[in-house]
């Protein structure tokens, strides 16, 4: 074995030069691994007694891409085209090895040798799209011509991975191997080197262009498809131009439209954004200060109090992944109705071919229905999902207190009250923490994980891990009012308020924040979640348009009425009432209404989302900025070609962000405006979050 840089070996068998990449976690394409594939192939080219090369991996995968981190610096020779180039034109035939995950770069890798084998569980994609950008080492001119063109299409647009028996199917790859891959890769390599034939090119394969240079109609129908999805995003788009372009050029003009399109999206801001936040997703699951060596509770069997629309929803994503599931209900009718609803939901998924009839029964009867809290003596993590009433909350850990088993997690889905005190009616804070899904709990990706005055590190460190076996994304929080998503969204439904009463429209602040890249607008949002949510329907006295709205029965989706009439699709629609009570109640507050442009609407609504965020990051509410991006993003739709509130005032510049709050204050006179110590101290100094 020859080392060829510190990241790649060498070594003859039988003939056949192995070229063996150990560059973990995932053998990115980082420089080390350019250059020790690049000199491997030039001495398996230069070595007479060579008759063959196979690249293998080591470790967990086959190489998943580009280095992402490596995007930000200047790149260092060889590139990965000139790497590429040099495999292209072997004279000896190159054989891919595959495991594991072959990804953007490692995937333009394998089409560049002139065979691909593979064991049955590798799978191979093209996510570039998920970080703003298309592959770049000619993926989009070469995948099309071994998949054909829609399939590429689907790959590059979606970014998803198809698997091994797909890939045979369609042609990426030659062969399925046993679990020796190394030896099976050199032995088909023999079996290749020993023909007379020359070896395939995948750049030379124009067959499967044919359909669709007579069909051009098909990027039409693809853009169609994928508009609603993509709505905002570039990187969709400039994969689908480059797969035109593989149709319509010559290969060799193809991959210069290919490196065009690239690096103009390397250069934009959605792209960086998207790199920014690949990581930020990954960093939000470490936890600084806790001991790497903290025990993990284990989590076989879960409780969850409360089966309405959460906690049904909360205990699918269990039952979703094989974990037994308990929810407990006050009443059989409620039961009934709770476990009929997730029955539904599967069945529902099921018809639409997403899930097999036998699945829908494996995951139903993983879930049972108990009408007492002492159903979950048992279980080692206990989620509280009733209705936001601190009082009831209390009560219900009191009674846990004396039931669930010693060493049990015991967690709240509260969405905004102060876990401490609930905590507190314990004799165990240390085993209690805040576990907040977001609706529709079996969809959303974000997890809140509250952590308490006394939550224990065991509790935070298994519930991060849980978290990822029940494939959401965590993100640490601490106490405050609204944690870190809805203290935040406060501040946003606030100001979206006082626009409408000073004279934006409804429809004209939602349409704002949508153009602005969100799924919905304030208004929209606030009526899916309900108007009625934390209402006192006893105290209410008009003193807010929500208020007159609840009163007059206008809860939002769930009433057909909200701040919208809503049909009985749900579609919204302006409602002229509601247009006049805000009227009215602008003028009994003393409000003068005035036209309001859409650029001082977008100020105040993402602005104070800004400058709390940083407050909560001055607080240690957060641990990062980044974390309170991953809470925006897959909470609360933030578009992720913006990358989340912080990320994105970094990118307006945080001079210029200060600068406009200032603005706000010294044209209202209200506190609301002013700006966080930890914003002020970071623009002044020029820095970023
Ligand atoms: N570059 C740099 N680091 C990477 C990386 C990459 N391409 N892919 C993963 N990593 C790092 C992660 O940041 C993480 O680091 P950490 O442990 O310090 O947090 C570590 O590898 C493990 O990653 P995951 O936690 O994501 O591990 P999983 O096992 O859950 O997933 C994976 C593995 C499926 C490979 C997933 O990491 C992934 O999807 N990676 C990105 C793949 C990708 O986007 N490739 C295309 C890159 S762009 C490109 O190739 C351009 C080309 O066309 C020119």
């Amino acid at each position: 074995m020859v080392a060829m840089t510190d990241r790649v070996d060498f070594d003859v068998d039988q003939g056949i030069a192995v070229i063996t990449v150990n560059n973990p976690p995932v053998n990115a394409l980082s420089h080390a691994v350019r250059e020790g594939i690049y000199n491997g192939v030039k001495k398996a080219l230069d070595d007479d007694s060579v008759i063959g090369v196979v690249i293998f991996c080591e470790g967990r995968t086959f190489i998943a891409g580009a280095d992402i981190s490596e995007f930000g610096s200047a790149p260092k020779e060889p590139h990965l085209p000139a790497v590429l180039s040099l495999l292209d034109e072997s004279t000896k035939p190159i054989v891919a090895a595959v495991h594991g995950t072959a990804l953007g770069g490692g995937l333009e890798t394998t089409l560049c040798c002139n065979y691909r084998v593979a064991v049955s569980g590798a799978k191979f994609g093209l996510p570039e799209v998920h970080l703003g950008l298309l592959p770049g080492a000619g993926g989009t001119q070469r995948l099309p011509r071994i998949v054909g063109v829609e399939k590429a299409l689907s790959m590059v647009t979606s970014g998803a991975p198809i698997g091994a028996a797909e890939a045979l199917e369609t042609g990426l790859i030659n062969m399925i191997v046993g679990e020796d891959l190394r030896s099976d890769a050199v032995a088909f390599a023999l079996s290749k080197a020993a023909l007379d034939t020359p070896h395939p090119r995948v750049r030379d394969n124009q067959k499967k262009l044919q359909s669709a240079a007579a069909n051009p109609e098909i990027f039409a129908t693809v853009r169609k498809m994928i508009a609603r999805k993509t709505r905002g995003f570039l990187a969709p788009e400039y994969n689908i131009r480059c797969v035109e372009a593989a149709v319509s050029q010559p290969f060799d003009e193809g991959i210069k439209t290919e490196g065009k399109l690239f690096r103009e999206l390397m250069a934009g801001p959605q792209s960086k954004a998207q790199q920014y936040f690949f990581f930020a997703e990954r960093q939000a699951s470490k936890v600084d200060g806790i001991d790497k060596n903290t025990a993990e509770i284990p989590i076989n069997t879960v409780g969850v109090i409360g089966g309405g629309l959460m906690g049904g929803g909360i205990a699918m994503n269990m039952a979703n992944v094989g974990i037994p599931v308990t929810i407990v209900e006050t009443s059989q009718a409620a039961l009934d109705r709770g476990l009929g609803t997730i029955r539904k939901n599967y069945e529902n998924t099921a018809s639409k071919g997403r899930l097999s009839a036998e699945d829908v029964e494996t995951r139903c009867g993983l879930i049972t229905g108990a009408l007492d809290l002492g159903a979950l003596a048992d279980c080692d993590l206990i989620i509280e999902a009733v209705f936001e009433n601190m009082a009831v909350k209390k009560d219900i850990f009191t009674r846990l207190d004396g039931i669930a088993k010693s060493d049990a997690i015991l967690a709240s889905n509260t969405s905004a009250l102060d876990l401490n005190e609930i905590a507190s009616v314990t004799g165990r804070p240390e085993s209690v923490i805040g576990l907040h899904f977001f609706s529709p709990a079996n969809v959303m990706k974000l997890l809140e994980i509250v952590r308490g005055e006394k939550t224990a590190d065991p509790v935070i460190k298994s519930c991060m891990a849980f978290a990822k076996r029940i494939k959401k994304v965590a993100a640490l929080v601490g106490v405050c009012p609204g944690f870190v998503g809805n203290r935040i969204l406060f501040m946003r439904q606030h100001q979206a308020n006082l626009v409408a009463l000073e004279g934006a429209s409804v429809e004209q602040v939602d349409k704002v924040l949508f153009d602005f890249g969100f799924p919905m607008g304030a208004f929209q949002m606030a009526d899916l979640a309900g108007l009625d949510l934390g209402w006192d329907k006893a105290a209410s006295a008009s003193a807010t348009v929500r208020d007159r709205l609840c009163e007059a029965g206008r809860y939002g989706q769930k009433t057909s009425a909200g701040f919208y009439d809503y049909d009985e699709r749900r579609r919204p629609d302006p409602s002229a009432l509601v247009a006049d009570l805000i009227k009215d109640h602008a003028a009994t507050s003393g409000i003068d209404q005035r036209d309001i442009s859409d650029e001082e609407i977008l100020d105040r609504c993402v602005l104070p989302m800004i400058n709390e965020g940083a407050k909560i990051l001055e607080e240690g509410i957060a641990m990062r900025a980044s974390d309170i991006d991953v809470v925006y993003v897959y909470g609360y739709g933030w578009p992720v070609y913006r990358g989340g509130p912080m990320h994105y005032a970094n990118s307006v510049g945080l001079d210029k962000v200060l600068a406009k709050l200032r603005h706000y204050q010294a044209l209202t006179g209200d506190d609301f405006w002013e700006p966080s110590p930890l914003l002020v101290s970071l623009a002044d100094k020029g820095q970023r979050f």
